[in-house]
């Protein structure tokens, strides 16, 4: 597959600008986290497969897991005052899209948007998203890009004269970055969008470990095979070999860097081979998959300054877990 092909998806009569990673691209990524010492790691980005958004969409739901039923009720809350300092004819740019049900709250608000464009990894859950939200929103133009959003790429020009551009980026999924990849991207976004262009962000806000252990490790077992699951795709994808059984979820707080990492544990001694590659795992040894950063409010915004981008307002729910910030590039 080339890099940038321009398809038209066979089951939606929406524009596919398709700049998916090729399984190539896939191999590398892996091998060389797998390669990292002494901290093993696979790429992030790669859990967010067919099956693994759908396992995710399960996270989303668990009793433990507060961010997305908590950052939900901010935007229903205040997305009337989010639409307002967005102002009117704005091409909305939302990254790592999903099902897209808090943008949706957002376009409900905003006055003559100028589009929206879904940029997600996985393409069968984007075209699902895109044509759902073209429906539920006939007068807006909905543009899906397939892309890995960690690597620039081109922004589609809708038809509508785009007054602005803000990127909505909910979910606090920039908590999976470190700080200085966080940085990068949030750069990425300031020329994406422009002087004077907007970023709404969703941010999950420091708290006590428990709650937060709990939310990464919960009862159902539903993060564990969300976890689990990356070692299936990359057998399945990569000819790897994998024993799943051999491997054991955990997800730990650390509370002086402000930040879950979801680990996988090598329960005994394994030889692995991946894309011809073998690797060796001792028993105990542990594959980092995720990092999820939490972030005081102030924090974050010194974060935000080193992109150029300047706060402009806060929302946060009653027990402040979760943080929706509007920032400006300056
Ligand atoms: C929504 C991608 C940010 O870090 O909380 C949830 C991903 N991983 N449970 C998060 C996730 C395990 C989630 N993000």
């Amino acid at each position: 597959m080339t890099a940038a092909e321009t398809l038209t998806a066979p089951t939606t009569s929406l524009e596919l600008l398709d700049l998916e990673p090729a399984v190539e691209q896939m191999a590398r990524d892996v091998v060389e986290a797998l390669s990292r010492s002494p901290q093993k790691e696979l790429p992030t980005q790669y859990l967010y497969d067919e099956r693994d958004s759908a396992l995710f969409d399960k996270i989303c739901e668990l009793p433990e897991y507060y961010p997305t039923r908590t950052e939900l009720a901010i935007m229903e809350q205040h997305a009337a005052a989010m639409a307002t300092a967005a102002g009117p004819g704005a091409l909305v740019i939302e990254y790592g899209s999903g099902s897209s049900v808090k943008t949706r709250r957002l376009l409900e608000q905003l006055e003559q948007p100028a589009g929206c464009v879904l940029v997600d990894i996985s393409r069968e859950h984007l075209l699902r998203s895109a044509d759902e939200l073209a429906a539920r929103f006939p007068e807006v133009e909905v543009l899906p890009v397939c892309a890995d959003f960690t690597t620039p790429f081109e922004i589609p020009t809708p038809a509508a004269t785009v007054q602005s551009r803000v990127v909505y980026f909910p979910g606090s999924t920039i908590g999976n970055f470190l700080p200085s990849n966080a940085t990068r991207l949030l750069q990425q976004m300031a020329e994406q969008v422009g002087p004077g262009g907007g970023l709404l962000i969703g941010t999950d806000l420091r708290k006590d470990p428990a709650m937060l252990e709990a939310a990464y490790n919960d009862a159902q077992g539903v993060t564990a095979a969300f976890n689990l699951n990356l070692l299936r795709r990359i057998n399945r994808e990569l000819s790897a070999n994998f024993d799943l059984d051999g491997f054991r979820h955990e997800a730990i707080y650390d509370e002086e860097l402000g930040r879950i990492e979801m680990l996988l544990l090598s329960r005994h001694a394994q030889e692995v081979t991946v894309a011809g590659q073998s690797f060796w795992l001792s028993a105990g040894e542990t594959i980092r998959t995720e990092f999820s950063h939490k972030y005081a409010v102030e924090g974050f915004h010194r974060l935000a300054a080193k992109a150029g981008f300047a706060p402009q307002q806060v929302w946060t729910d009653p027990n402040s877990l979760f943080a929706v910030h509007l920032l400006r590039q300056a």
